[in-house]
């Protein structure tokens, strides 16, 4: 258990192997259905620690986990599913309305969402919004906020 019953939790990275690692223990605080909302800057280290949650949920092994970028949405999993979606390219709330999201939320999966912030407020609560920091080359700085539910 990384979050327990904290309201957020902050960690320190030195490497996209550590940042795999906190994404594999992270999953085990992860209940599906969820949303989890991945924020930060380019290279900040999303879809590094997106590989983390999808194989510590079991769901693809970790060098399977690729950006979503030019798809937007990527699908894991068998019975309990994760996709992966990537907004870096939606510019405007109307554009969100051709990707379907409405169907991920309305399926008993886990959805994480890297440029998380775009969604605005076309999305389900609860959440987990997960902030990454680039602090140095091999340095990200993590915070992890539950819903407050
Ligand atoms: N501690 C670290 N944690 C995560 N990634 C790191 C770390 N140190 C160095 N890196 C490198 O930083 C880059 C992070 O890229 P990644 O694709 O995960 O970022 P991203 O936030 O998804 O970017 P984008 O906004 O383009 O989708 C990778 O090249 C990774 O190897
Ligand atoms: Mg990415």
């Amino acid at each position: 258990m990384v979050i327990g019953t904290k309201k957020t939790v902050e960690v320190v990275t030195h490497s996209p192997e550590e940042t795999i690692a906190f994404g594999r223990e992270l999953a085990g605080d992860l209940q599906p259905p969820c949303l989890v909302l991945l924020k930060g800057e380019l290279g900040s280290g999303k879809t590094t620690l997106a590989k983390g949650i999808v194989a510590g949920l079991g769901a693809a092994r970790e060098e399977e986990v690729t950006s979503p970028s030019f798809t937007l949405v990527h699908e894991y999993g068998g019975d309990r599913k994760v996709f992966h979606v990537d907004l870096y390219r939606i510019e405007e709330s109307r554009e969100l309305a051709t990707l379907g999201l409405e169907e991920l939320w309305s399926e008993d999966a886990m959805v994480i969402v890297e440029w998380g912030e775009k969604l605005w407020d076309n999305a389900p609560a609860p959440r987990v919004i997960i902030q990454m920091e680039y602090t140095s080359s091999e340095e990200r700085h993590i915070t992890v906020e539950r819903p407050s539910a």
